[in-house]
């Protein structure tokens, strides 16, 4: 049957005069619906491992914008938990985890086998969405990449320059490395069930791409990007990657032949001229709306989507923001920019 869903074409390469369109965090605490469901859940995590109501999040963004994908409802830390870390949510603050700070914690770890145990409900989220999406609504799924959860798992929490894990990476470079492979092969474990559950395309989440340089990048951003493309294209060879190397710069450009990746998604501190002219040349762009329009609105918001759409008109393109809309913005300049781009 040939492919009907805008964001499959897309991924398939091929260049539409509307282009589909969904948002990182569509999800989240900007809509009413997602903080009622949430406060009937209980806390974050509990939200996540309900498949019941993390279904129902997911679904809502779509209801009411009708998205051309829908990103499953979790988070890129369960990795970590399935691993056996501690993990909890501060609120207002953000995500809390045991650290690794040596091989005696790594040596703690849970075996790889052991992941499904505690992610089973993420499958069952799956299933229930692979049923409930509309037909022509794309479902993603979606891993973070090594080099991100790790600054995590060694830190125990988000930091501005992932200083802990570069100083693991510099002063034990074996304990690094076996997290790194450890992340890794969870990962593509983790995404594979996803995809037997009913996903259709993942997305690895690199936020933290952009402190890793030169040869780091290669080694941690890179290399394990594609160790995970790689061995999902062997088991299932017709699933899209999309890969998001944040903050990359000049690492975008050649990222999707090196790592095998069907899009590169892309952050807003590149142009979208620049990126169609470097990154679009060797296939789909996902990208790259500046989430602050999305609090501000007004005119500026829809010069800036016609711009973007404009400037990647050339080629196959997946509409975004260049990272996840924020608890602030307002839900109806999401209306605004999906007028601008559909008319
Ligand atoms: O709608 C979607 O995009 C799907 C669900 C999703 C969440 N997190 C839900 C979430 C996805 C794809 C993620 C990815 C994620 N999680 C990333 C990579 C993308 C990025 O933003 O760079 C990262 C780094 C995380 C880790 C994480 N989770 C942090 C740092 C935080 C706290 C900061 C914040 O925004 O609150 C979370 C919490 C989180 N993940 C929320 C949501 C909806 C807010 C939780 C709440 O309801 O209180």
């Amino acid at each position: 049957m040939a492919e009907t869903k805008k964001l499959m074409r897309a991924l398939a390469g091929e260049t539409q005069a509307v282009p589909p369109v969904w948002m990182m965090r569509q999800a989240g605490r900007y809509l009413p619906e997602y903080r009622a469901t949430r406060a009937q859940a209980g806390d974050f995590l509990s939200l996540c491992y309900n498949p019941e109501l993390a279904a129902e999040v997911t679904l809502q963004p779509i209801r009411r914008y009708a998205f051309d994908a829908a990103i499953l409802f979790a988070d890129i830390l369960l990795i970590p938990q399935a691993l056996g870390a501690d993990l909890w949510f501060v609120t207002g603050e953000g995500p809390r985890l045991s650290t690794i700070t040596g091989a005696d914690d790594f040596a703690k770890l849970k075996p790889i086998d052991d992941i499904h145990e505690t992610l089973n409900p993420i499958y069952e989220t799956v299933r229930i969405l692979s049923h409930e999406l509309p037909d022509e609504t794309a479902l993603i799924g979606f891993a973070g990449a090594p080099w991100t959860v790790a600054t995590y798992m060694i830190a125990g929490r988000g930091t501005p320059d992932q200083a802990p894990a570069h100083k693991l990476m510099t002063e034990e470079t074996a304990t690094f490395d076996a997290l790194m492979e450890r992340i890794t092969l969870a990962t593509i474990e983790y995404l594979s069930k996803q995809i037997e559950a009913g996903a259709e395309v993942v997305k690895i989440f690199d936020s933290w791409a952009g402190s890793l340089k030169g040869a780091a990048f290669t080694k941690y951003a890179l290399e394990p990007t594609k160790q995970i493309i790689t061995a999902l294209k062997a088991r299932h060879p017709d699933i899209p990657v999309i890969a998001f190397p944040r903050e990359a710069g000049d690492g975008y450009i050649g990222f999707a032949k090196a790592t095998g990746a069907d899009c590169v998604a892309l952050d807003n501190s590149v142009s979208a001229d620049w990126a169609a002219k470097h990154v679009q040349v060797d296939g789909c762009v996902q990208g790259n709306l500046a989430p602050g329009h999305m609090v501000t609105g007004g005119q500026a918001l829809i010069d800036e989507t016609k711009r973007i759409v404009k400037a990647f008109s050339g080629g196959p393109h997946i509409f975004n923001l260049g990272h996840g809309i924020t608890p602030d913005a307002n839900p109806d300049n999401v209306h605004v920019m999906l007028e601008a781009i559909r008319g």
